[in-house]
């Protein structure tokens, strides 16, 4: 028997090229691993009304870790489904199957470490090196939303927003509700994981993203927990930025920051906004983890417009593999793998189309595999 089992879930368009690269190199380090191939994305959707079927959950549930290409995301409201000819008649609303996994296993921590690689010449600065942690299955993206709205939540909202309330005169299908629930409980948890990290690797300062000048009680409970569990570690030093500002330091000087803790939708532009400042999608790397199950994935999409021609960057998920190695307590190959893709980097014969290169997909992981 393995000493691994890890689910394999390769999804749509270049999610299945990425794994396939990611597979090349943990082959050459001889992980002792059994892969277990799981259904993820459109094609079950259209055939099966579920992007994200029991099968694949069950899998979950028995499994150390996963990798995750990418999914296609189309039709969000029925209207639209019924424009998609596969799913005519159905009825069905599509839901994103990895938001549903987050909130499913509760993989509670988004991780998404931001490294300039030398000689990377997408690099916007060199030594750029942060790392996000963005809470995962609460915020915005609780799911909880409303268009219509429904009369009851509007009669609620009425009343107990007065005299604020510039809606409530208005019909029910002239406006939309989405909430934003952060919970005391999601917040610190979140934020205490990014506070372990710094301790851990020696980090100097955690800074807390929110807007809680304007967005007063959500953002406001993030920021106090944030205070509060700061207290608990009193060799790191912590500060706090409004997510708005927070764009124009980070472009302004990006060394002033080292980790970085937000909910979950400013951890998500943020991430974007830095994996940019380090090479972009094809750089940008992501767990998203808990403590019984991890998830790891580049953060790209599924690039229909290059799906089949095998010439997307696989850096990103040859990175989140690294990510993967190191969560399951590998430290030493996870190691040899950054070693290695730095070294490919930084000596700019093999490249993709991004980095101003012809290479295709998997002739980087091979380059990256030989130096293993
Ligand atoms: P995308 O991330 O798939 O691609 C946007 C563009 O970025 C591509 O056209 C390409 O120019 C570039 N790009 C992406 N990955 C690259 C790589 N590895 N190397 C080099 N260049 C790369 O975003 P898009 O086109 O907005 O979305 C496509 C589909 O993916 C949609 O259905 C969307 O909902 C879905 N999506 C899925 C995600 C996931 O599975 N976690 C995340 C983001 C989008
Ligand atoms: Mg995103």
């Amino acid at each position: 028997m393995s000493k691994y089992k890890i689910a394999w879930l390769p999804g749509d368009g270049i999610g299945i090229e990425v794994l396939e690269a990611a597979k090349i190199v943990l082959n050459k380090l001889n992980l002792d691993a059994e892969y277990i191939h799981g259904d993820i994305g459109w094609e079950f959707w259209c055939k099966e009304g579920d992007a994200f079927p029991q099968r694949t959950i069950d899998l979950l549930n028995n499994v150390n870790a996963a990798m995750f290409g990418a999914i296609t995301s189309k039709p969000v409201k029925t209207a639209e489904a019924e424009l998609v000819p596969e799913l005519k008649g159905t009825g069905l609303i599509y839901r994103s199957p990895i938001v549903r996994m987050r909130q499913l296993f509760n993989l509670y921590i988004c991780l998404r470490p931001c490294k300039a690689y030398p000689g990377n010449p997408l690099n916007f600065k060199e030594n750029i090196d942060i790392v996000v942690f963005r809470e995962n299955t609460e915020d915005l993206y609780c799911g909880v939303e409303f268009n219509p709205v429904p009369q009851e939540l509007a009669d609620v909202l009425t009343k107990l927003s007065k005299p604020f309330a510039t809606f409530s005169k208005m019909p029910l299908d002239e406006y939309a509700v989405s909430t934003k629930i952060n919970t005391k409980k999601g917040s610190e948890k979140i934020i205490r994981a990014a506070f372990d990290f710094a301790r851990k690797f020696n980090r100097k300062k955690v800074t807390v993203v929110h807007k809680a000048n304007v967005v007063r009680a959500t953002d406001g409970l993030f920021l106090d927990i944030a205070k509060e569990v700061a207290k608990d570690y009193p060799e790191i030093q912590m500060d706090d930025a409004n997510i708005d500002a927070m764009t124009m330091w980070l472009l302004k000087n990006p060394f002033n920051y080292d980790v970085l803790v937000a909910p979950n939708l400013y951890g998500d532009i943020i991430s974007d906004l830095i994996a940019q400042m380090v090479g972009g999608l094809g750089f940008g790397c992501s767990g998203n983890i808990s403590e019984k199950l991890a998830v790891f994935e580049p953060s790209h999409g599924s690039a229909p417009k290059y799906s089949g021609m095998y010439k997307v960057n696989p850096i990103a998920t040859i990175l989140a593999a690294k990510m993967m190695l190191d969560w399951l307590g590998e430290k030493e190959m996870g190691d040899r793998l950054e070693k290695a893709t730095a070294e490919v980097i930084a000596e700019g014969k093999i490249r993709t189309y991004d980095m101003g290169g012809s290479n295709k997909t998997l002739e980087i992981a091979e380059a990256i595999a030989e130096k293993l």
